[in-house]
């Protein structure tokens, strides 16, 4: 059986599969189908430092291979997340990764502050900072799409965690230049990046001439969206390897519904993957795509997850 350990900078996995945030809310529901502490980490929904009850409904539309969201952040507020949720996810022995955002970049670290002060921050393995959800009401919230608000925002996050603790920045591909959008955040302390978000879309119902999400637009997810996932970590490892930016480990995440579209992200450059859309048919899509990636990772002869990282790269192209 291969070896599926996996090292994202300073935090060892025992293997590369996560949650996507938003997919799962925060636990409960898919430990009825699986024991989530199974999981290399439970990635909680995004958490912000009020309760949210977000965007108008209808909030999810079918689309093509995907779907659209525009949930727009609901959530309890920080406080009853760290009291019940991040509690009771602690109870059953899952590592957490805990996903924040912040209308502005104080908000963030107030989060960030509130999180490490908890009792319960010891089953937290690492911080996602979400910079790019995009189902705000103005796009200039979406920070990620400007290399100096994804600085600001991570860099005042970093001041507020233990020196050295994993923290990841999530990108949106929605922007002309992934790579100075991550440069920026590895260099304002960043110590990875999840790559992707959802795309910013509309679908319109044809019958009412009316777009189907009440907010109009949403959030492409889903298996349509995996070449750009691909591609996003792609850039960024390639950036890596031609010291164009310095190197990070990578979270792929972006339509894996199987082990082999978690081993596509992985040989573009990722080392942990995680699984969303998936799970709203199969609610234990994340942990058929460990099994599953652990079998195809045996069929091609890998001992090591690790042999796999961006393999893709090293492999000689003949057309
Ligand atoms: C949402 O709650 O609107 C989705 C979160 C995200 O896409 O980051």
């Amino acid at each position: 059986m291969a070896d599926l350990t996996t090292r994202l900078g300073t935090l060892t996995l025992p293997n590369p599969v996560m949650t996507a945030s938003g997919c799962a809310a925060n636990g409960r529901e898919l430990h009825r189908f699986f024991d989530v502490s199974e999981l290399g980490a439970f990635v909680t929904k995004t958490v912000m430092a009020d309760p949210r009850s977000g965007r108008p409904t209808p909030r999810m539309a079918e689309t093509p291979s995907g779907m659209l969201n525009s949930i727009g952040l609901q959530g309890p507020g920080i406080g009853a997340f760290l009291d019940k949720d991040l509690t009771w996810l602690k109870s059953v022995g899952a590592r957490v990764l805990v996903s924040i955002a912040g209308n502005t970049a104080v908000e963030f670290a107030q989060v960030a502050r509130d999180l490490v002060a908890h009792p319960a921050f010891d089953a937290v393995v690492g911080v996602e900072v979400n910079i790019s959800c995009p189902n705000v009401a103005n796009r200039g919230l979406v920070f990620a799409c400007d290399p100096m608000s994804s600085a600001k925002v991570v860099s005042l996050v970093r001041e507020e965690l233990p020196r050295d603790f994993p923290m990841f920045a999530k990108l949106t591909p929605d922007v002309t230049d992934i790579v100075a959008i991550a440069d920026a955040a590895v260099r304002a302390g960043a110590g990875g990046l999840t790559m992707i978000n959802t795309l910013l879309g509309i679908a319109i119902d044809t019958d009412r001439m009316r777009p189907q999400l009440a907010a109009v637009t949403g959030g492409l997810s889903g298996p349509a969206v995996r070449p750009v996932a691909v591609r996003a970590i792609w850039q960024c490892t390639a950036a890596m390897r031609e010291n164009r930016i310095d190197a990070v480990p990578i979270i792929g995440v972006g339509g894996v519904r199987s082990g082999l579209d978690a081993l596509e992200l992985l040989a573009a450059g990722a080392s942990a993957v995680q699984v969303g859309t998936a799970t709203f048919n199969d609610p234990s899509a994340p942990r058929r795509v460990l099994t599953e990636l652990e079998s195809a990772l045996d069929e091609r002869g890998f001992a090591s997850l690790t042999d796999v990282v961006g393999l893709a790269h090293d492999r000689k192209v003949t057309l």
